[in-house]
């Protein structure tokens, strides 16, 4: 047996900092998808510090640290009342989005036992958790098709998809795709008609569109004033501008959140009593979440969401004037989704984008949705605005005069013939030595430009995708030898 040498504290702080010479930076604005940064040290230094303070503790046992179980009723509260939960409503507080959308599926479905093959109906542009959520609890995904212009969900389709196997109904606001508001009034409506449980996915925007209100009265209703709406997720470690590590999952009712909870005294060990999917679980996201909300507080929240959602619009307005961009949909809230015209392509775009210090998210193509760029704003971009628009007309173009990147087509032709059912990792190597990815060793290289990768991937049906990324992301994670 070999451990690893001690490292002194000076040591280890030298190894991380040139690890981390690699990352997206998380402050500053230039990162325009994974990272949300208010710009406010004060409100990172508090929550860096109560991170630290409580990551020892756990929130396995609330009667073992009260303060937990305090700072989890105080955030559920403010979620609830942000987002017009009615008298009786109940919250957990999660880890992150896709695990307050694995346990509001697991609710709906435990919420019908006498469903025996449980669906969910959900719009095409809802979160891919919701297909994690599908996958593990084994509820079958309905799909349904939005509007092309609007990108939102279609009532009337989505309505027409409910049948008594249907044990939930899945509305975004906003998409984190496309940024936009889907119809929820008549959607939960149809839900609720046929007795159903609708889920409102506010991951994104449940901390920053409430805050707009005032100034966005037209703003199309979302929350639990909406008739039929029944849970809701809001993630406080995107727009609450808190540490990594923090989610609420809202329930109209107590007794809608007790299908998720969960007991067992059938072992010999303490009773386990879990409201969420961890049992372990640090204390410092949710502390650091605690003292995070109540530095900044109501009023500089409206602020940040103000700014945020103004430096969105404003590049939104300069998009129009970029010639082979324009927008995939009109922003209902602090994200933009671009796309382009056949002179050029969203992934040259984004790599054009890094060459000039910005992350912008590559988006591939779905059913008849084009391929886009994902543009979240943070309160911290703002300050950049006038560059960023700069440097996306400058990087768009860049792309044109490249013209749109596009995969050889004996390699789109070898790629198409794998049937990913049966890919096996000769053919795999095969592939990535085809397309340039393998290094000396059969090694995978990824380039640094990755818009020859990226079309060819767009190129290619969504279960292929899926299976070659997963051959990629099961040769990237491999112990270090
Ligand atoms: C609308 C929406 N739902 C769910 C999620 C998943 O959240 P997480 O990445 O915290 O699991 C996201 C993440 O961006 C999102 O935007």
């Amino acid at each position: 047996m070999s451990t690893p040498p001690s490292l002194s504290p000076e040591e280890i702080r030298a190894h991380l900092d040139a690890l981390r010479a690699h990352d997206l930076p998380t402050h500053g604005g230039r990162t325009l998808a994974y990272v949300y940064d208010s710009g406010l040290a004060e409100a990172d230094a508090i929550g860096r510090e109560v991170l630290a303070s409580f990551s020892s503790t756990n929130g396995l046992d609330p009667t073992a640290f009260p303060s937990l179980l305090a700072m989890e009723n105080d955030l559920v509260g403010v979620a609830g009342r942000l987002v017009d939960a009615p008298d009786g409503f109940t919250g957990v507080v999660t880890s992150g989005g896709t695990e307050s959308i694995l346990l509001a599926v697991l609710a709906a479905r435990d919420g019908r036992p006498e469903v025996s093959a449980p669906r969910m109906v959900l719009p095409t542009t809802a979160h891919a958790a919701f297909h994690k959520a599908a996958h593990w609890l084994r509820v079958e995904p309905v799909f349904v098709d939005v509007d092309p212009v609007t990108k939102r969900a279609d009532p009337e389709a989505m309505a027409a998809a409910i049948d008594e196997r249907t044990v939930l109904v899945v509305v975004s606001a906003p998409s984190y795709a496309h940024g936009v508001i889907d119809p929820v009034e008549p959607i939960a409506a149809a839900a609720s008609a046929a007795g159903v449980r609708c889920h409102v996915d506010a991951c994104i925007g449940g901390w920053v569109l409430p805050h707009l209100r005032a100034t966005e009265p037209a703003q199309l209703p979302w929350t639990f004033e909406v008739e039929g709406v029944t849970s809701l997720s809001l993630d406080l470690h995107k727009y609450a501008y808190t540490p990594k590590g923090v989610s609420i999952l809202l329930h109209a009712s107590a007794e809608l959140r007790r299908t998720h909870l969960f007991a067992s005294a059938r072992w010999p060990g303490y009773t386990m009593l879990n409201t969420t999917a961890q049992s372990t679980k640090s204390g410092g996201p949710l502390a650091a979440a605690w003292a995070v909300v109540h530095h900044i507080g109501g009023d500089r929240y409206v602020d940040l969401a103000r700014t945020a959602r103004e430096a969105a619009l404003a590049l939104s307005t300069v998009v129009d004037g970029i010639p082979g961009l324009s927008l995939a949909a009109q922003p209902d809230s602090t994200l933009l989704s671009l796309t382009t015209d056949d002179t050029c392509d969203v992934f040259t775009i984004s790599d054009e984008m890094l060459d000039r210090g910005w992350f912008v998210q590559p988006q591939m193509r779905f059913r008849d949705l084009p391929a886009t760029l994902h543009l979240t704003f943070s309160a911290a971009t703002a300050a950049s605005s006038d560059l960023i628009a700069s440097d996306l007309a400058d990087a768009t173009a860049a792309a044109r005069a490249a013209g749109p990147a596009t995969p050889p087509a004996e390699l789109v032709a070898m790629a198409s013939g794998i049937d990913p059912a049966t890919l096996d990792e000769a053919t795999f190597a095969g592939l990535l030595a085809a397309a340039g990815l393998a290094g000396g060793d059969g090694a995978l290289v990824l380039p640094e430009r990755m818009a020859a990768v990226n079309a060819l991937l767009d190129a290619l049906p969504q279960g292929l995708r899926e299976v070659l990324l997963l051959g990629v992301v099961d040769r990237l994670a491999r112990p270090a030898s």
